[in-house]
C-alpha cells in the first residue's frame, strides 16, 4: 500500500475544494426537514398559542447554546429579540409562555475556530424561513405582529447575500469549514432536543427522539 503523502507545515492551508455555503448546506439540510414538518407553527392550523410556543422553544435554544459554550454577538441579539417579542406576546394573549429547559454540557464543537460561521449561517438563515413562514402565517396570527418573523423584511435578501459574501471569504480552509458545518450541525440537533422538551399539543407532530 502506498503511505499517504505527509502535509508539509510550512505550506499553505488547503483550499476548501467546495463552496462554503454548499458545505453548511449538505451538514444540515436534513436535519433542516425535520423542523420544517415539526415545529408548532407547522402544524396545520397553527394560532397564536403554537407562535408563542415556537418562540419559547427557540428562545430556550440560544440559552442551551449559551450555556455549552457558544458566544456571539448574533446569539446575544438573537436573545434580545426573542426576549422582546415573548414579553409582547405574553402581554397580548395574558398567559405565560411555556419554558424549555435542557440540561447543558460544554461542546467543544461550538467553540471550534469556525464555528461561529456555522452558527452565524443557522441563524442568518433562519430569517430566510422567517420571511416565508411570515407571509403564511400572519393572518392567522392576529393580534400578534409577528415583529421576530418579520425581521428585517424586505432586507432580508440583501442581508443574505452580503452574509453569504462574508462567509466565502471567512471560510477558505477546509479545517475551517469542517468546524463551521460541525457548529451548524450541532446547534440544529441542540434545537430538535429542545423541541422534545416541549410538551406536544393535538394535531402536532413530535420528532423522532435523536438517540
Ligand atoms: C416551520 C419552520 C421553518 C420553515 C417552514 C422553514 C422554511 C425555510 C425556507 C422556505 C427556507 C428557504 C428560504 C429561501 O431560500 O428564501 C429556509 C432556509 C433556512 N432555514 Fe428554515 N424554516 C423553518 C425554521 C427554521 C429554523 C427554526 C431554523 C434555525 C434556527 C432554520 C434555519 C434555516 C437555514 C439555516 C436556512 C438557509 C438554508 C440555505 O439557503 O442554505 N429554519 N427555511
Amino acid at each position: 500500500m502506498t503511505p499517504a503523502p505527509i502535509a508539509d507545515p510550512s505550506s499553505p492551508p488547503t483550499a476548501p475544494a467546495i463552496d462554503p455555503l454548499q458545505r453548511l448546506r449538505a451538514a444540515t439540510s436534513a436535519l433542516h426537514a425535520r423542523l420544517d414538518t415539526g415545529l408548532p407553527i407547522a402544524r396545520e392550523g397553527a394560532g397564536p398559542d403554537d407562535y408563542m410556543r415556537h418562540l419559547a422553544l427557540l428562545r430556550g435554544w440560544v440559552g442551551l447554546l449559551q450555556q455549552s459554550g457558544a458566544a456571539s454577538r448574533r446569539l446575544d441579539d438573537e436573545r434580545d429579540a426573542l426576549d422582546a417579542e415573548l414579553a409582547d406576546c405574553q402581554r397580548l394573549l395574558g398567559q405565560p409562555a411555556p419554558r424549555v429547559e435542557v440540561r447543558a454540557v460544554p461542546d467543544a464543537a461550538l467553540t471550534a475556530d469556525g464555528a461561529d460561521w456555522g452558527l452565524a449561517y443557522v441563524l442568518e438563515g433562519s430569517r430566510l424561513g422567517g420571511q416565508v413562514l411570515h407571509k403564511r402565517l400572519a393572518p392567522a396570527m392576529v393580534p400578534l405582529p409577528l415583529t421576530y418573523l418579520r425581521g428585517a423584511g424586505a432586507g432580508t435578501g440583501p442581508r443574505w447575500k452580503q452574509f453569504v459574501a462574508e462567509l466565502k471569504e471567512a471560510l477558505t480552509n477546509e479545517a475551517r469549514m469542517d468546524a463551521a458545518a460541525a457548529a451548524a450541525r450541532h446547534a440544529f440537533e441542540l434545537l430538535l432536543r429542545c423541541h422534545e422538551a416541549l410538551p406536544t399539543v393535538q394535531g402536532e407532530s413530535a420528532f423522532r427522539p435523536l438517540g
